[in-house]
């Protein structure tokens, strides 16, 4: 049998891998992006509710309209723009699968598109996978921020698109409204499109505010907007997200969604209209916080050092210098084995595995979680 190469990624993603070492050597996995914590109880309870009172049936291509509305009605309040909920919004399996849908939408072969790095794992394959080149660009450590010039040697005749993501996985950096402006400059007078993944939206610390790409009239025009449920109701097993734009690029994005998955979990799209009509018990970007706020408290007693600290996202980079000079792929496979605590190595976000020797802990866990982790990683001391 002959498979063809769809992409360059060979082997299982990352996160993959760390989690089944974890589970392997019985460590603390701090690797994968993932809460361990339950969820809201209405959540819960609007889910059974939907299920038992018969809302088990396919919903609507693009959505079930009371979610949708629920939806513009939140972005009103948050970021006081304007969505229209029929022509705008649709829902998805999730971000992943949204942002796979908007490449799709708009790439042929040969066209090219920009990825910040370090970038989520599924970017570069998702490129690839519909016939498009791939333009690396590194951000700049220590604070990754973007080199805008770099940006603009990088666009040519071909460039179609740029993705871009804050706040950030893996480096929890928040772009500015400045971050936005120069984008703007760099992409007037072309064609080229914004796929702005907003996942981490709502997950903003010390008193810093997301800025959307929809909060940007010039930008907000050529920009699918990409966001994900699991990451605002710790429920990232739900799978459910859903993208943001304008009525010309939403038709295009549709033509792609309704014969990939038509349409999107019933009962539970139910359930987020619920939740997002009532309010969660508490805003996740508080919980986070002190769990940040908790990992940091704890992580200065080990031999680690923290880049950032991070401002937003569930997570936190650290550097190794004092405890190893071992690549980061290397050091993180030890530190499961020998110390009982999986991270994700940076390299594993580059193209070309750039390796910083730097590591991302996940800080969405339980206190006790992070408590049991970080006493394994004080005997580095
Ligand atoms: C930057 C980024 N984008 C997208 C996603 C995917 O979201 P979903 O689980 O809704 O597919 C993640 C999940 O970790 C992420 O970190």
């Amino acid at each position: 049998m002959v498979f063809p190469q769809k992409h360059s990624a060979t082997g299982t993603t990352i996160f993959t891998v760390m989690s089944a070492l974890a589970t392997q050597h019985n460590a603390i996995n701090l690797s994968q992006g993932f809460p361990d914590f339950h969820i809201d109880e209405e959540l819960s309870k609007a889910l059974g509710d939907a299920a038992r009172n018969g809302f088990n049936q396919y919903a609507p291509m693009p959505g079930l309209p009371i979610l949708r509305q629920e939806i513009t009605k939140s972005f009103k309040t948050r970021y006081n723009v304007d969505i229209d909920a029929d022509t705008e919004v649709t829902i998805t399996p999730g971000a992943t699968y949204a942002i796979y849908t908007a490449f799709t939408a708009i790439l042929s072969a040969g066209d090219e598109v920009i990825v910040l790095e370090p970038a989520y794992d599924s970017y570069i394959p998702n490129i690839e996978m519909n016939g498009a080149r791939v333009v690396p660009i590194s951000l700049s450590a220590p604070d990754f921020h973007v080199d805008w010039e770099k940006v603009k040697q990088a666009i040519t005749a071909h460039t179609k698109a740029i993705i871009i993501n804050t706040p950030h996985n893996p480096t929890g950096a928040v772009w500015s409204k400045k971050d936005w402006d120069d984008l703007a400059v760099i992409v007037r007078d072309t064609d080229i499109f914004i796929l702005s993944d907003e996942v981490y939206e709502q997950l903003v610390f010390d008193g810093l505010k997301h800025y959307s790409v929809l909060q940007h009239p010039e930008l907000r025009q050529r920009s699918f907007a990409l966001y994900s449920f699991g990451k605002v109701y710790n429920n990232t097993g739900w799978k459910i997200g859903y993208c943001i734009a304008p009525p010309a690029m939403t038709q295009a994005f549709r033509r792609i969604h309704q014969f990939l998955s038509f349409t999107v979990n019933t009962p539970a799209q139910y359930a987020l209209a619920h939740i997002l009509a009532h309010g969660a018990a508490e805003p996740v970007h508080a919980v986070m916080e002190r769990k940040r706020d908790h990992f940091l408290s704890l992580i200065k007693d080990t031999p680690f050092t923290i880049y950032g600290p991070a401002r937003g996202s569930y997570f936190q980079v650290a550097g190794y210098e004092r405890i190893s000079n071992m690549p980061d792929m290397e050091f993180a496979q030890w530190l499961t084995k020998e110390y009982g605590v999986a991270t994700i190595p940076i390299s594993a976000f580059y193209s070309n595995k750039k390796d910083d020797k730097l590591i991302r802990f996940c800080f969405a866990k339980k206190e006790e979680t992070l408590n049991e982790a970080v006493d394994r990683l004080k005997k580095l001391a």
